[in-house]
């Protein structure tokens, strides 16, 4: 009854943004990401004798992310399941626009159906992910992963493994706090009162096609364009939401300058950004040290991470 699971953040070229609907957390659009290899979360959830739901992050008790974990084994296990020690280890910083709920809910779901021998179908586990976070269900996949929001539920499916194209993401941190608004709750606001609302949600299908033709000719600067265009299209509706949700600081935007100077050196490398201030750089191997280096050295960068392209998420550890 305590199982493990790994799970790596995703990060996405061409963005979900915005809900169907609620109460099964349905996304308005589809999307295609990238699953990394360094980052992990390392989830490990216990059912054995205990009478109230307990959370540790990295050994600390934490409260926040609770509630969301609570819920998220009760769709897994249903309502009258035991009580959990949920232990969570995790390389980089949560809640911070790095998609740590992608690789957590990924890894606690796939950790508790391990735990209680539930034996779910992957399909059904993917479900699952998405009903507690939709990012989270792109991360039970690896590689370049699409999820599929035309069903009755979502579906997630690779279309490239990550060693069939292994472009490597820089991750330029400009900030390591947690993030003014939460991105579950910045979506309703922009669903709610942006005025380009309507036309993302219309215009999505013709961006994925595109991802999706790109990455099957391994065509980096197409893959490149598509990327960036739906990247700042996602930003601007944010922008033009009331209250407006601004995710960027100053730095954000040096680490955009920088980019454009390696594109404009014909360096391979393309930004994305998500629900937070931290850019992250999508690049060749070849391009790697350049995109790095360039990167580092912006003004307000804190920090900078590097991965390839990693597995979905799996058991690691089952008794
Ligand atoms: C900007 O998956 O965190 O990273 O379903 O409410 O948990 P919830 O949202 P979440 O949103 C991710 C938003 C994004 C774009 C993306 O990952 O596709």
């Amino acid at each position: 009854m305590r199982a493990t699971a790994t799970a790596h953040p995703n990060i996405a070229l061409i963005k979900y943004w915005g809900k169907r609907e609620i109460a099964r957390n349905l996304p308005a659009v589809g999307s295609i990401s990238l699953t990394l290899s360094e980052l992990f979360t390392e989830m490990t959830i216990d059912l054995d004798g205990h009478d109230v739901d307990t959370f540790a992050l990295n050994g600390e008790a934490d409260e926040s992310l609770l509630p969301r974990l609570a819920s998220c084994l009760d769709n897994v296990l249903g309502p009258d399941r035991p009580r959990a020690a949920i232990s969570s280890r995790c390389n980089f910083p949560v809640a911070a626009g790095l998609a740590s709920s992608s690789s957590a809910f990924a890894a606690a779901v796939v950790a508790a159906d391990a735990a209680a021998g539930s034996g779910h179908a992957q399909a059904e586990l993917i479900r699952l992910a998405g009903r507690s976070s939709g990012s989270a269900a792109r991360s039970l996949a690896g590689g370049f992963v699409e999820l599929d929001n035309t069903g009755e539920d979502v579906a997630v499916h690779t279309l490239l493994n990550p060693d069939d194209w292994p472009l490597r993401v820089v991750i330029a941190v400009t900030e390591s706090g947690p993030k003014p608004v939460g991105s579950g709750e910045a979506m309703e606001i922009s669903r709610k009162t942006s005025p380009f609302y309507s036309r993302w949600v219309e215009e999505q299908p013709a961006d994925l096609e595109a991802a999706r033709r790109a990455i099957a000719d391994r065509d980096f600067r197409r893959l490149a364009t598509v990327s960036e265009h739906n990247c700042l299209k996602m930003h601007s509706l944010m922008w033009a939401s009331q209250p407006p949700v601004v995710y960027w600081n100053e730095a954000t935007m040096s680490c955009l300058y920088t980019v454009r100077e390696l594109q404009a050196g014909a360096v391979d490398v393309f930004f994305t950004i998500d629900a937070g201030p931290q850019v992250k750089a999508i690049c060749t191997a070849a391009a790697e040290a350049a995109v790095r280096d360039a990167l580092a050295t912006t003004r307000g960068v804190v920090d900078t991470r590097v991965s390839g392209l990693g597995q979905g998420a799996h058991v690691v550890e089952s008794m």
